[in-house]
C-alpha cells in the first residue's frame, strides 16, 4: 500500500468538521491500509483521516496493545483525571502536557461498518479522545491556555525550518 502525505498545522482540514463515513467497502479498507502503514512510519499511535488530508469521521490507532480502526467515533463516557504529555503528528509531535480523563469509552464502527464499544485507560484513552477531537476539527493544542499553545506552535515552526 502506500505511506500518504501527513496535513500539518495549519492546514485547513485539521479545523473542519469531518463528514460521516457512509461506505463500508474495499476503497476504505485500503485506506485504512494506507493509514495505519502512514501511521508506522512516522512512530505515532494514531492517525485519523484529515491528518492526512481527508475531511472524514475516521481513524486508526494502535497504543498500549489497543489496534482498532474508528469510523464515525464518538466518546460516550469518560471519568478520573490524567495529566500527561501528549504530541501530534500534525503539530511535530511538540508534546505538551494535556488534562483529559483517565478512561474513556468510545463506540464506532469497524471497517465494515460493524457498531463497537470499546473501554480504554491512560495512554490509550488519550488516542481515543485525541483521534476523536481529530475527527471534530479539534487539535490537542485547542485544549491549552493560549500561551502555552502558542509556545508550542512556535517551537513547531522552529523546528520546520530547521528541517
Ligand atoms: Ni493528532
Amino acid at each position: 500500500m502506500a505511506i500518504r502525505k501527513i496535513t500539518e498545522y495549519p492546514g485547513e482540514v485539521l479545523g473542519k468538521i469531518g463528514q460521516p463515513v457512509t461506505k463500508f467497502d474495499q476503497e476504505l479498507a485500503d485506506l485504512c491500509v494506507d493509514m495505519f502503514d502512514t501511521m508506522y512510519d512516522a512512530e505515532g499511535v494514531g492517525l485519523a483521516a484529515p491528518q492526512i488530508g481527508l475531511n472524514l469521521r475516521l481513524f486508526v490507532m494502535d497504543c498500549e496493545g489497543t489496534k482498532l480502526i474508528a469510523a464515525n467515533p464518538e466518546i460516550i463516557a469518560t471519568d478520573g483525571e490524567q495529566s500527561s504529555p501528549e504530541g501530534c503528528l500534525s503539530v511535530g509531535k511538540v508534546p505538551a502536557v494535556v488534562v483529559r480523563p483517565m478512561n474513556a469509552t468510545l463506540r464506532a464502527q469497524d471497517e465494515k461498518g460493524e457498531w463497537f464499544e470499546r473501554e480504554a485507560s491512560g495512554y490509550a484513552a488519550r488516542a481515543f479522545m485525541h483521534e476523536t477531537d481529530h475527527c471534530n476539527g479539534t487539535l490537542f493544542i485547542d485544549h491549552l491556555p493560549k500561551l502555552r499553545r502558542e509556545m508550542i506552535l512556535k517551537r513547531f515552526k522552529k523546528e520546520k525550518n530547521w528541517k
